[in-house]
């Protein structure tokens, strides 16, 4: 990670900038076959754009980036892509601990971590612990990540608990089922950004994403730059976030 001081954001107040973002990271394969070269490239290039794209959020003042990774469905592409993907994960995980330690960066992961290699599972849950105490942003990887599947494992424990006898079943409020989600503790995104054109949230932060502001850019992950962060997050504070309310009920609160 770079730290030169020129500031293209300059003219984005503070104000401006969204708490949580989170980002599908779509088009690696696209940008790959554009350019004559296997898959995996794609994904080693997107791999750049992360470490772009983390350093870029800490300088604006993000506090919270949630990135899809690797999601439930990702399971069923071909072995030698699942594989490279997960050396991938492991590889850039051994590489920027440092960096996130310099940088103030803490890791947190929300998944099905069970499902990933052992190498790559402890190489995240080892990168979660050392990095506990940072505090400038908070990066989360969604891995071996579901929108359904985290809704059924809050469902499950509420169950739990109805069964256990710590809770009446019609007692059960949002926050229960909120704070019985893998994302337990960390805000709603503000702003989700999917890149390469589609416009789909495919399974991704389903119950989060509720009321998030959507920016779709056309570019492909690998092509992500600070200045398309910067061009979504001036689209993004130039909305009025209504919550269901009124433009007037708005403003007399
Ligand atoms: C979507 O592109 C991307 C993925 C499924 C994987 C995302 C992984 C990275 C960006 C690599 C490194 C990440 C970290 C955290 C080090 P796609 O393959 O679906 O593209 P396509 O739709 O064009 O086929």
């Amino acid at each position: 990670m770079h730290s030169d001081a020129a500031a293209p954001a300059a003219d984005l107040a503070p104000s401006q900038v969204p708490e949580h973002i989170a980002i599908i990271m779509d088009g690696n394969g696209r940008w790959a076959k554009a350019q004559g070269l296997e898959r995996l490239h794609g994904h080693r290039a997107g791999a750049e754009s992360v470490r772009r794209t983390v350093e870029a959020c800490r300088k604006l003042g993000v506090r919270y980036l949630t990135l899809f990774a690797f999601s439930t469905e990702n399971w069923k592409r071909n072995k030698s892509e699942v594989d490279g993907l997960m050396m991938l994960f492991a590889h850039h995980l051994r590489s920027e601990l440092d960096e996130l330690l310099k940088n103030g960066v803490r890791l947190l992961a929300v998944g099905d971590l069970q499902k990933l290699p052992q190498e790559t599972r402890e190489l995240l849950e080892q990168n979660v612990a050392a990095t506990a105490d940072q505090s400038a942003l908070t990066l989360i990887l969604a891995v071996s990540y579901g929108g359904r599947e985290e809704i059924v494992h809050a469902a499950k424990e509420l169950a739990l608990k109805v069964q256990r006898g710590e809770l009446e079943a019609e007692d059960i409020t949002t926050e229960h089922l909120a704070s019985s989600l893998w994302t337990a503790g960390i805000p709603d995104p503000d702003l989700l950004i999917r890149t390469s054109g589609e416009e789909r949230i495919s399974n991704f932060l389903l119950w989060q994403l509720a009321y998030s502001e959507i920016v779709v850019v056309p570019e492909n992950w690998p092509e992500f730059t600070e200045e398309i962060l910067e061009r979504c997050i001036r689209d993004y504070s130039r909305r009025e976030r209504r919550f269901g309310l009124t433009s007037e009920q708005l403003t007399e609160s």
